[in-house]
């Protein structure tokens, strides 16, 4: 890799020196085109461009590179990346029935791996994963060795890199302090590159649960062959041309495809039934004095969520066409699907944000919820466009569940980034009387945040089938007719499109 990052570097001196030699309009790539003269240009450049996509291409990821440090953290603290199982000591342990004993160089075990063939693809990934997997018995343990376990088949799992560890320090105390010190269920934390043992130890101390550390298996979070990735870097910089968050990044696109269609089907989550997923730098505001995940199953519940708000739309332009798609392909009706239109049968942007979740993991894996994401998947608008993963899970849940098995958690008080609810004194004072929210949260997104909370809280069960959907796609299409400005813009970019493809 450190050779082809010479060579590029020599070829794009070279092609800013010489970019009217082969027409490129240099790195900068515009697709809005104002003057039809460099348009022309653009088209006449069928040579170039391709030798751009092979340029590209040699700075897609390979292999050899899974294990490279993340960039953000290697400049502070050379402690931060150091993996080694051996010098954790005797506290930390692998699984039991996960394999044991490796080869010194991990890196050329993950590569003989990965190119290895397995009976099924959940021995490759747990193969694959196993020598970054490290687990530590938390002394709560003990307390169920005599006694009939009360817990449920359920975990509190999370996405984090090593350099987010004060952050995630904040979200485990707030998770202790307020709910599992008394119900010690299992942590599972994830990662796409390893833990290290800093990081490790820290966190494995911070509670008396019992803590899972573990690899993501590269087929996870890895740029599928069926995307082309000239192409999705060519969208990226439009995105972030328009300002939208994260609209350049490809590591933020991994994390919303990762959580769309792929954290239920780690290794780890597949002897459990419910999850809790917690992020990094999140405040719990209130006791909660009852199993949530005791509920969820008690009460036929599949999916909960506390903050209901909208999506920038910029970020998911095609998400509500393919999702139609995908509803009239499948012939679905559902009494939930409404929520999500607005009068004109659109999407109405609302989705539930699902940094914070509690729900089904046999749900998640349930065919029906697959073939939604692969649906989505093929479409390849995780890379070109920005789906998060929060209108995704909302939307298959509008798709595929009663109403009765979607629950907002009232007596949870949470924040995550700028956004905080807790439940008010006006109803429901017992709820509200367990929580501290700081002076400083004046904004409760419940009453003073979007139109969605109170789409919940009116909304009365519609019977959406199939010739809703079809006049929903209709509607759908006859705005695009109806869009000049939009049409100019599609057909600018399919030139620019057609431009860059043709051989
Ligand atoms: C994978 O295995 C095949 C043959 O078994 C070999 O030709 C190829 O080079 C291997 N690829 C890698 C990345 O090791
Ligand atoms: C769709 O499903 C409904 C039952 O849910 C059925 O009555 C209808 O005939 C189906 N339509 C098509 C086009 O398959
Ligand atoms: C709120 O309180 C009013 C009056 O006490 C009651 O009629 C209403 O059902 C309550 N709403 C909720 C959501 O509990």
């Amino acid at each position: 890799m450190k050779n082809w990052n010479f060579v590029i570097l020599i070829v794009l001196c070279f092609l800013s020196l010489y970019p009217s030699l082969f027409h490129i309009p240099s790195f900068s790539i515009s697709d809005d085109c104002p003057d039809p003269f460099s348009c022309d240009r653009i088209k006449q450049t069928s040579i170039p461009v391709n030798f751009m996509q092979w340029l590209y291409s040699k700075l897609l990821p390979t292999y050899s590179d899974l294990l490279v440090p993340d960039k953000d953290s290697s400049k502070k603290d050379p402690e931060e990346d150091f993996f080694d199982f051996d010098a954790l000591g005797p506290d930390f342990s692998r699984l039991p029935d996960w394999p044991t004993s490796f080869p010194p160089d991990l890196v050329q075990y993950r590569i003989r791996t990965l190119n290895s063939t397995f009976a099924s693809n959940q021995l490759k990934w747990k193969a694959e994963v196993a020598p970054w997997v490290v687990h530590h018995r938390g002394v709560a343990e003990n307390l169920y060795l005599h006694r009939p376990d009360p817990r449920e088949k359920a975990a509190i799992v999370v996405l984090v890199r090593n350099s987010e560890l004060r952050q995630l320090q904040h979200s485990i105390r707030m998770m202790e302090d307020r709910f599992n010190r008394v119900y010690n269920y299992p942590y599972i934390f994830l990662n796409d590159k390893p833990f290290s043992n800093k990081f490790i130890q820290t966190i494995a101390k911070s509670t008396s649960s019992s803590t899972t550390f573990s690899l993501i298996p590269y087929d996870h979070w890895s740029i599928p062959d069926s995307v082309n990735f000239f192409k999705a870097k060519v969208e990226h910089r439009k995105l972030s041309s328009q300002n939208v968050p994260y609209g350049g990044s490809m590591s933020y696109r991994h994390m919303c495809r990762f959580n769309s269609g792929f954290f239920y089907k780690h290794p780890l989550l597949q002897d459990l039934d419910f999850y809790w997923r917690l992020e990094p730098d999140i405040d719990f505001y209130c006791d909660l004095d009852f199993d949530p995940f005791k509920f969820m199953r008690e009460n036929n519940k599949v999916y909960s969520f506390v903050i209901f708000l909208t999506e920038l739309e910029k970020t998911i332009p095609s998400l509500w066409e393919s999702t139609l798609q995908y509803a009239y392909d499948k012939n679905i009706s559902s009494n939930s699907l409404k929520l999500f239109a607005d009068k004109y049968d659109n999407y109405n942007l609302c989705h539930f944000w699902s940094n914070f979740e509690i729900a089904s993991l046999k749900w998640f894996r349930s065919d029906e919820y697959e073939s939604y994401f692969q649906h989505l998947d093929k479409s390849g608008n995780f890379f070109y466009e920005r789906w998060g993963d929060a209108p995704i899970h909302s939307l298959a849940a509008g798709l595929l569940l009663d109403i009765d098995q979607i629950h907002f958690f009232n007596e949870i008080g949470y924040r995550h980034d700028g956004f905080a609810r807790w439940p008010v004194y006006k109803n429901n004072s017992a709820a509200a009387s367990k929580c501290m929210v700081p002076s400083d949260r004046f904004r409760n997104f419940d009453i003073d945040g979007t139109v969605c909370s109170s789409l919940w809280e009116e909304y009365k069960p519609y019977p959406w089938d199939i010739k809703d959907t079809e006049n929903a796609l209709n509607k759908l299409y006859l705005q695009k007719l109806q869009k000049p400005s939009d049409q100019n813009y599609m057909f600018v970019d399919q030139k620019w499109r057609d431009a860059i493809y043709r051989n």
